[in-house]
């Protein structure tokens, strides 16, 4: 069968901005992306920049937008896309600089991993004076690791990431997972942790998360990084760091669910920025909008039906979480 494919070109040499090229290849049963860019590379235009290795879905090295989602060529059928999409449009991953072609700078991905400090700091007891004694994590019970081990770096997360889209100082998904994977390690050390936890409280940590979605639905492994976001949350309240608006978002509408059995838009507000001059200020603008329209309920609310039984369910709830 004979294909057009749409491949994103850039050569910085000579390009201002990107362009489409449209190359066509015969192309075979059971070919995968990488397959057909590797084909025509050797035998169309030697001049196509791509980045590859394994060939096996390891490496990472070959994720890219195919078909306007992020995904690994050397993994993604051409028959599927075919079947699906009708066409095949190749373009490199988003939200990362273009070197060439369908080449990107992976430079502040590795920059977001390194920062998140992707090592154990072991609580080791001392074999003898001054000497850790080496620990496993079979050692302790059910350590829960979460799949973020399957982690191959591929960058596809960060592409589709709304919220690094917008704000290229955001940790990202993949950075992120990193860090959750060693929250959940047994053998490091409680202060450690709440190092840990407490560095990712910062502008562009994990309360930035929007929780869209995309980097779970674009991971090839199954990593799941806003679940990896949400257990840094989780433990972040648990150990009382609660003084970001993200946390302060959280706990006020869990307050005020608890109070009034809805959210109370007058008074959630409150709960975020708290009273402090520069806060009410700053909100100062959206409340004089929402009460012009009519939009500011009645702040002490009324007690919906069945109130009870929903706090009951709350503390049922808080009951069963264990403590940090
Ligand atoms: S869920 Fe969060 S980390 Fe994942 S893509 Fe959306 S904003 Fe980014
Ligand atoms: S979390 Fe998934 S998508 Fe993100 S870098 Fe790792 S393997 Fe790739
Ligand atoms: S070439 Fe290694 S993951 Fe695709």
């Amino acid at each position: 069968m004979r294909l057009t494919f749409t491949i994103q070109r850039f050569n910085p040499e000579v390009d201002s901005t990107a362009h489409p090229q449209e190359i066509r290849l015969d192309v075979g049963r059971g070919m995968t992306v990488l397959d057909a860019l590797i084909r025509i590379k050797q035998e169309c235009d030697g001049s196509l920049a791509l980045r590859y290795s394994c060939r096996s879905a390891i490496c990472g090295s070959c994720a890219m937008t195919i078909n306007g989602s992020e995904k690994l060529a050397c993994r993604t059928s051409l028959g599927k896309e075919l079947e699906r999409h009708g066409h095949i449009t190749v373009a490199p991953l988003r939200n990362l600089p273009v070197i060439k072609d369908l080449v990107v700078d992976m430079t502040s991905f590795w920059e977001k991993i390194r920062d998140v400090h992707p090592w154990l700091v072991s609580a080791a007891r001392p074999l003898r004076e001054g000497v850790p004694a080496p620990t496993k994590a079979r050692d302790h019970a059910n350590p829960q690791f979460h799949n973020v081990d399957a982690c191959i770096m591929c960058g596809a997360c960060v592409a589709a990431c709304t919220v690094y889209e917008v704000s290229k100082g955001f940790a990202g998904p993949a950075a992120l997972a990193k860090a959750d994977r060693f929250l959940s390690d047994p053998r490091e050390s409680p202060s450690a942790t709440r190092a840990r936890l407490s560095a990712l409280q910062d502008e562009h940590g994990i309360w930035d998360c929007t929780r869209c979605n995309f980097c779970v639905e674009v991971c090839p492994k199954d990593v799941k990084p806003m679940e990896a976001i949400v257990r840094l949350r989780r433990a972040s309240l648990e150990r009382g760091l609660t003084t970001t608006g993200g946390a302060r978002h959280i706990l006020g509408f869990t307050d005020l669910v608890e109070q009034q059995g809805r959210l109370n838009e007058a008074i959630m507000p409150l709960k975020v920025v708290g009273f402090a001059p520069r806060g009410l200020l700053h909100i100062l603008p959206l409340g004089m909008k929402m009460l012009l329209k009519g939009k500011i309920p009645n702040p002490f609310g009324q007690a919906l039906p069945g109130l009870s039984q929903l706090q009951a369910l709350i503390q049922r709830v808080r009951r069963a979480i264990p403590p940090a």
